[in-house]
This record gives C-alpha cells, sequence and structure tokens, in this order.
C-alpha cells in the first residue's frame, strides 16, 4: 500500500461508557464519574485539530437512558446546562461546529432553546462535534423511513437522506469504551461498515492519547466492503 493510501478516518463515533464503574471503584457518587466524563470529552475536543477527524460524534444519552433514577437523568441534564454554557465559546474559537443527534427537541425546553442557539452560533466551523442525545438507532431509522415513504421511494439511499447523520461524513470508526461490546441502539444503519473498537479503558479514563491509537489502529485496517 502507498502511505498515501493510508486509510484516514474522518468520522469516528464514541460510545462514551463506564462512567458508573469509574466511580464506582473509587467509592465515589455516580454524579462525579459523570462529571470526569465531561472533562475527558473536553480534552478530546480539544485535541481535535490534531487529527485526521472531521467529524467525532459522541454518544452521550440514549432514548433508554430515561429508564435510570430520575436523579441521575437530573445530574446528566444539568451537566449538559453547564457544559454547552462554559464551553460554547471555545467552540466558536476553535471553529467546532455543534451538530445534534436524536430526538433532542424532546428535552426540557430551556435545553432545547440552548442547544438552537448553539447549533447557530457555530454554524461556521469547519470540524464538526455530533453528540446523540436523547438518541436511539431504530427510532431514527423508523423515523427517516417513515419520511422516504412520505415523500415516495423507500430505499436504501431515500432512508439515508432522513436519518439524523445525512449531512455527516460516512462513518469510518467506532469505538466504545468500559469493556462492553454491544451496540446499545447506537448508529446501527450508520456501522454497516464502519470498523469498530472495544477497549477496556473507562471513559472518564480516556485521552487524546487513546484516541490517537485507535487512529493509528484503524490506519492499519483493510477495509473491503464485500470486495476482494
Ligand atoms: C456512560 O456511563 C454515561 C451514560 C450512559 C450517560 P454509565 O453511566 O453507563 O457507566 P456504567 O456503564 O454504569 O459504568
Ligand atoms: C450507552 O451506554 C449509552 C451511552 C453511552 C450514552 P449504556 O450504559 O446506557 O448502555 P447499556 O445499558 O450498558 O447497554
Ligand atoms: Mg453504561
Amino acid at each position: 500500500m502507498q502511505p498515501d493510501e493510508t486509510p484516514r478516518a474522518r468520522h469516528v463515533a464514541i460510545i462514551m461508557d463506564g462512567n458508573g464503574r469509574w466511580a464506582k471503584r473509587r467509592h465515589l457518587p455516580r454524579a462525579i464519574g459523570h462529571q470526569r466524563g465531561v472533562e475527558a470529552v473536553r480534552e478530546l475536543v480539544r485535541s481535535l485539530n490534531e487529527t485526521s477527524i472531521e467529524c467525532l460524534t459522541l454518544y452521550a444519552f440514549s432514548s433508554e437512558n430515561w429508564k435510570r433514577p430520575e436523579d441521575e437523568v437530573g445530574d446528566l441534564m444539568n451537566l449538559m446546562r453547564k457544559f454547552v454554557k462554559s464551553d460554547l465559546p471555545e467552540f466558536i474559537a476553535n471553529g467546532v461546529k455543534l451538530h445534534i443527534l436524536g430526538n433532542w427537541r424532546g428535552l426540557a425546553p430551556d435545553i432545547v432553546e440552548m442547544l438552537e442557539d448553539a447549533l447557530e452560533r457555530t454554524a461556521g466551523g469547519s470540524r464538526t462535534l455530533a453528540v446523540a442525545l436523547n438518541y436511539g438507532s431504530q427510532q431514527e431509522i423508523a423515523r427517516a423511513a417513515a419520511k422516504a415513504a412520505a415523500e415516495g421511494e423507500v430505499t436504501t439511499d431515500t432512508i439515508a437522506a432522513h436519518l439524523d447523520t445525512a449531512e455527516l461524513p460516512p462513518l469510518d470508526l467506532l469505538i466504545r469504551t468500559s469493556g462492553e461490546v454491544r451496540l446499545s441502539n447506537f448508529l446501527l444503519w450508520q456501522s454497516a461498515y464502519a470498523e469498530m473498537m472495544f477497549v477496556d479503558t473507562l471513559w472518564p479514563d480516556f485521552t487524546p492519547g487513546h484516541l490517537k491509537q485507535a487512529l493509528e489502529d484503524f490506519s492499519g485496517r483493510e477495509r473491503r466492503y464485500g470486495g476482494r
């Protein structure tokens, strides 16, 4: 393979798992684990311009995470409010463009308003941070198929055109932290030919160095798309 043919990951998605276990191991409340998880996100986003990544998609809250106790859901929502408020100026300064996947308009009205504002103010950015919020992939596919049907023919192309990821580059690499080996209703359609990595690191311990290692491993993978 010629050096210029080394595959570079443009779109990386991460299932950020293990905040609870990180806290438990330290005899700390789960909320602290989530807080440290946000700090890991911040460092990762800061490191993006040192990588090939044009779009980083992060699974922040699933449509099934509502099953958690009310106080944990509340902590997660408050962390989101705090994170967007504190980091928005940095996103704008660093050319980070926010994109949101999932049924985020179903979140609390103040969060919807805050996110609408953040989307508008980061629209000029060149690298995308896509956050999956109140996201479930099966629901996303069903929504997209219904829209495609309402407009005419249902094909893989018309469904894809209505997915929340329609304007993002094709998914190259999907990483899940914390040792669990499942997709938990994340990017099922988009993962059709994505490379996958399951790492044991708990999310709060995941650093830009871990991401760089994953990108390096990715560059050694041979993607075939069914060909030979
Ligand atoms: C991931 O960490 C964060 C969210 C799902 C929001 P968890 O809270 O799932 O942590 P574990 O899996 O219990 O360790
Ligand atoms: C997936 O993690 C959702 C997010 C990381 C936001 P979960 O911790 O909710 O997944 P399961 O329940 O272990 O499959
Ligand atoms: Mg988990």
